[in-house]
């Protein structure tokens, strides 16, 4: 899809963050935006602050872990706008913790949103981006946690990993019907994301309660030195008009990305140089 003006875009997430942000930056670009988040109030406050014409901005209260209330929300944008073009899977929560300390519940949790809540998108807007046959692109939400995967992160890394993968075979899968699939990898970015884990089923800390603790002090640092999500927003904009498959964000994080493919490498030249599995 090469111009995002005049186009309708359903952002999940859209509420905080880099939803927000991207939902910004395609209006300025000429889109009109639905905005679907769970947070109700958050959604008040964004479409407050995006812009009082309801021919540009809407939103409609959703939780993407539920398929029924991804095509309520679905049905909502066509009532609304007519027809979606780009639909941004981006609603997403974050989840760490140490193998046999992790309850099975909150890993549950984490793959309803992380991951369903992507399937869910894809399988409700890409038969409706294609019945109107005026193209279309889907964005999803992934991270570079979804490509290197460092260790205290398993259950994140595990759903970013499964949105790259499944973004991949959307790619091929959808571009014979002119629709177009990025997935987005960024670092770190200056949102919300380190309170999301507050949510799980299991309870534990409430977030009141986690801001005397280190770990979260540190995290909280680190996020807030991240980059600015409305210029991440512009070069997913970038991106989308390109249709580039990986938006990638933090120049120094490719160490990370060579330092996987030549493990693979090496791994790989192992059983060749072995030599047990030659043809
Ligand atoms: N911030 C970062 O450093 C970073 C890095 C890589 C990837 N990401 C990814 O970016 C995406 C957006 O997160 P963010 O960083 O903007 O964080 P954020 O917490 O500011 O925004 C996330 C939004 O998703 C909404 N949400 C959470 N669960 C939901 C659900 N079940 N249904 C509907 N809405 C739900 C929240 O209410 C919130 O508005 C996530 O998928 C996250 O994993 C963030």
């Amino acid at each position: 899809m090469s111009d995002i003006q005049g186009r309708v875009a359903f952002v999940t997430g859209g509420a905080s963050g880099l939803g927000l942000s991207m939902a910004r930056i395609f209006l300025k670009r000429g889109a009109s935006v639905m905005l679907a988040d769970r947070d109700a109030e958050g959604l008040e406050r964004a479409v407050a602050e995006l812009s009082s014409d309801t021919n540009q901005v809407a939103s409609v209260v959703c939780d993407v872990a539920d398929a029924s209330e991804i095509e309520k929300a679905a049905q909502a944008t066509i009532d609304h706008f007519g027809k979606v073009h780009i639909v941004v899977n981006n609603a997403g929560v974050g989840l760490g913790g140490q193998p046999g300390e992790i309850p099975l519940q909150d890993w549950r949790w984490i793959v309803d949103i992380n991951l369903m809540g992507v399937v869910h998108g894809v399988e409700v807007f890409a038969p409706l981006i294609q019945s109107h046959g005026e193209g279309g692109h889907i964005i999803n939400t992934g991270s570079m946690a979804g490509h290197v995967a460092p260790g205290g992160m398993g259950p994140y890394n595990a759903t970013k990993y499964a949105v790259v993968g499944y973004s991949e075979s959307l790619k091929a899968e959808l571009m014979p019907h002119n629709i177009g699939v990025s997935v987005l990898c960024p670092g770190w970015v200056r949102t919300n994301i380190h309170t999301t884990g507050f949510g799980r089923p299991s309870g534990g800390p409430t977030l009141e309660e986690a801001k005397d603790d280190p770990q979260f002090q540190e995290m909280d640092a680190v996020i807030k030195g991240g980059l600015d999500p409305d210029k991440v927003a512009e070069w997913v904009a970038d991106c989308v008009e390109a249709n580039r498959l990986y938006i990638f964000t933090h120049e120094i994080m490719k160490i990370g990305i060579d330092m996987k493919y030549a493990q693979i490498q090496a791994d790989y030249d192992a059983i060749i140089q072995d030599g047990r599995f030659k043809d």
